[in-house]
Formats: C-alpha cells, sequence, structure tokens
C-alpha cells in the first residue's frame, strides 16, 4: 500500500524526534548525555506505592472512572497553592491538568496556530515545542539569547518590525528559567522587560516552567506569571522532574477565559487526564512528597552539573565553549564552526560510544546552530560523566 497517497498534507512536518532515537541509545556501552531524563533515583517510588494503594483504597472507582477535562478539582485546587508557593497568584478556575508539558504545547497549536500565524520564539528553544507546531505551518521567528536569556532589546525591534508587516504575533514563547537547551535562565530585568513589550503589543506569552524548581545557585528567579497584571502569560509546569515523568502530567496556569479554551480542545484529543494518575500526584502533593523531593533533587544536580563542568574544563580542547547553567538539567556546548556534530554524531557513538544532540534541531531556521549540542548532566552517573565527557572531547579532537 503507498501510504504516501493517504497520508495528509501536514504529515510533511512532522518529524521524527531526535531525541526519541536517542533514548534508545542509552542502554549497552554507550554513554548517552542524549535524553532530558531525570535521575531515576529523585523517583520517590517507595512513596508513590503507598499512595497507590492509598488512592485505590480511598478513592476507588472514582480513581479509575473518566473524569472532568479540566482536570481533578481536589488537584486543580493543590495546584493552585502550589503555584502561589512559587509567587503566582491562582485558583483552581485558573488551572487545567495536561498530559505532561508536552500537551499543553500541541494544545497551543490547536488553538492559535494557522498559516498565518507568528511565533517569537528564543533561539535555539525547546525541540519538542517547535516539533508540536511547525505541523500549524507558523511562521517562526527566533530571537537571539546571550548568557542573561532572551536578548529583549532584539525582541523589541523584532515586535516593531513584525507589527509594522501586519504580522499576526500569537504569542511569545520562553523558557526563562535553566532553558532546554542551553541551560541559560533569563534575568529578572530581561523578564520585566518581555512583559513590558507583550504589554505595549498586547500579546500573549507562553512561560514554559520545568527546571524553574531547580536552582543552584544564589539566583533571583521571579516567574514571569508571577509578574504578570494582564493575564497575558500561559504558564506550563510539569510533575515530570519533580515527581515521575511517567505518569505525564502537567499542568497549565491561565485566565479562565483561556483555561476554558484549553478545556473544549483537550476534549477532542483525550476527554481528560488519566485520573489515577492525578490522584497520585494530589497525594503527592498535600502530602508534601514532591516540596521534600525538590531539595534533594537540587542538591544532586548541583554536583552533577559540576561534575560536568570540570570534566569540560579539564578534557575538552581549545576553541570549545559551553554555557554555565545555574539550574536545569542541560549544558550547551559549541564546537569550532568547521565541526558539524550532527556528522560527527554517528563516529562518536560507533568509535566513541558516547551520544549528545546535536543542536540544529533546536534552532528556527534550516542550517542555524551545525556546530552546537545539548548535554544532559542528570541521567547519567558522576562516573558516566567523566568517563564521557573525556570520550566526547576524543571525537571533537579527531574531527578538529
Ligand atoms: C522546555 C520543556 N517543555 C516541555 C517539556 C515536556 O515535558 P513533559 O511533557 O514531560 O511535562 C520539556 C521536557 O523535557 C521541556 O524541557
Amino acid at each position: 500500500m503507498d501510504l504516501s497517497k493517504l497520508l495528509a498534507e501536514r504529515t510533511a512536518y512532522m518529524r521524527a524526534s531526535e531525541i526519541r532515537e536517542l533514548l534508545k541509545w542509552a542502554t549497552a556501552d554507550v554513554i548517552s548525555f542524549g535524553g532530558g531524563m531525570p535521575d531515576p533515583s529523585t523517583f520517590p517510588l517507595e512513596e508513590i506505592a503507598r499512595i497507590s494503594s492509598y488512592v485505590l483504597e480511598t478513592y476507588g472507582n472514582k480513581a479509575l472512572q473518566y473524569g472532568q477535562t479540566e482536570g481533578v478539582p481536589e488537584l486543580r485546587d493543590e495546584l493552585a497553592k502550589f503555584a502561589a508557593s512559587n509567587g503566582i497568584k491562582a485558583t483552581a478556575d485558573n488551572v487545567i491538568v495536561t498530559v505532561g508539558s508536552q500537551e499543553a504545547l500541541e494544545l497551543l497549536g490547536r488553538l492559535f496556530l494557522d498559516e498565518r500565524s507568528v511565533v517569537v520564539t528564543e533561539n535555539p528553544t525547546y525541540i519538542a515545542a517547535l516539533q508540536s507546531w511547525r505541523v500549524y505551518r507558523p511562521k517562526l521567528v527566533g530571537i537571539p539569547m546571550d548568557d542573561r536569556g532572551m536578548r529583549t532589546e532584539v525582541l523589541e525591534e523584532q515586535v516593531r518590525k513584525l507589527k509594522a508587516e501586519g504580522a499576526r504575533i500569537k504569542f511569545i514563547y520562553t523558557v526563562p528559567t535553566a532553558q532546554n537547551p542551553t541551560g541559560v535562565t533569563m534575568t529578572d530585568d530581561r523578564r520585566r522587560h518581555l512583559l513590558e513589550i507583550a504589554e505595549q503589543n498586547d500579546l500573549l506569552v507562553v512561560e514554559d516552567d520545568p527546571y524553574g524548581y531547580f536552582i543552584f545557585d544564589n539566583i533571583s528567579v521571579t516567574r514571569l506569571k508571577a509578574l504578570d497584571k494582564s493575564g497575558r502569560v500561559i504558564y506550563l509546569s510539569t510533575a515530570s522532574k519533580i515527581f515521575s515523568p511517567g505518569l505525564r502530567l502537567g499542568w497549565v496556569v491561565a485566565d479562565q477565559e483561556l483555561i476554558r479554551w484549553f478545556a473544549l480542545a483537550k476534549q477532542a484529543l483525550n476527554l481528560n487526564t488519566p485520573t489515577l494518575n492525578q490522584y497520585l500526584l494530589l497525594e503527592g502533593l498535600r502530602r508534601g512528597v514532591i516540596q521534600r523531593n525538590i531539595p534533594r533533587i537540587v542538591e544532586l544536580y548541583r554536583k552533577k552539573r559540576d561534575a560536568m563542568l570540570t570534566a569540560l574544563e579539564a578534557y575538552m580542547p581549545k576553541g570549545v565553549s559551553w554555557t554555565k547553567p545555574s539550574g536545569g538539567m542541560f549544558i550547551w556546548v559549541k564546537v569550532p564552526e568547521k565541526i558539524d556534530t550532527k556528522e560527527m554524531l554517528n563516529v562518536a557513538i560507533a568509535k566513541y560510544k558516547v551520544a549528545y544532540v546535536p543542536g540544529h534541531g533546536f534552532h528556527v531556521n534550516e542550517g542555524e546552530g551545525r556546530n552546537t549540542m545539548r548535554l544532559n548532566f542528570t541521567y547519567s552517573s558522576f562516573e558516566q560523566i567523566d568517563v564521557g565527557i573525556k570520550r566526547l572531547a576524543d571525537a571533537i579532537r579527531e574531527f578538529l
């Protein structure tokens, strides 16, 4: 059967995720800095086991039944309180529970994007957000970053230009804290500037915040949503890095009218987020399991970040540079221009037994970031970090 005659045109814009491909290599003798996986020792396994029995005994069939599209009401309430503990004012009506933040990204595409839409985003940015949105054919406009986050003076200029051209800018997408892929955190003054620009131009802002819970250094981080005075920030977060990614639980905090739209789009996608998992998260929050887990994760990941930075310093040849993230899970590496990290990957895996994500896919335009790569420092052991970075440095040397 010739499927190509049957598939919808939009499938031409669906691309296989290199990260997913990479996850397959995380086994065997290859040290993978590829996927964005948490250290499994951070999963509160025993407590989740206890909570599971409790939930089934206490909530019974309710936990196994279909549920409201917006989410289990008690969980929405608990998530509003959790948001408040991070400086965000919200009630249960401002919350919708999603199947990971990934679903929220997809819902944003469904709700806001079509061929005449423009999305403004950091460049580079989260690869799977680009993947979700490309099928809706928007124009993606990338704003360069430096070590203080998105360069908001460039954003201001770009928005002005786009507006003058009559562009329909739908939202500004940002991962302001410990960004994926660069690890960079936007400074508070830039955050305020970004919101000013959004305010002046009446734009929505999407703040994607999986990593705001683990900041390793003594820096000030105010969530954009906490600074939002006019309900224009759509805040996304997730239980994936602080509880368990396998449960696939995320949430959106936004104005009630936006939540209603999210619910409408979600109904057609999956009716509701798995009810049982929502009850697990509810109990995880009520018992303080997550709140106690976060400082433990911070401690562990700080040490792992430091181990990777030390190894990079020790082994990398001249001409290689990298970010020094104050949080999150990733370090962003630049190699000399002559190296194409995508081409180098096969050799790195086959000969040197080390994997990473080539940086080009995180970029908005084809051909950008050829000499960049993303390294994850949370999944590998301390020994693997040391050995793996040494291997990676050897691979780079071969290509110099
Ligand atoms: C920036 C960003 N957004 C969204 C996600 C999706 O996370 P999940 O669907 O597991 O909540 C991730 C996962 O790594 C991410 O890094």
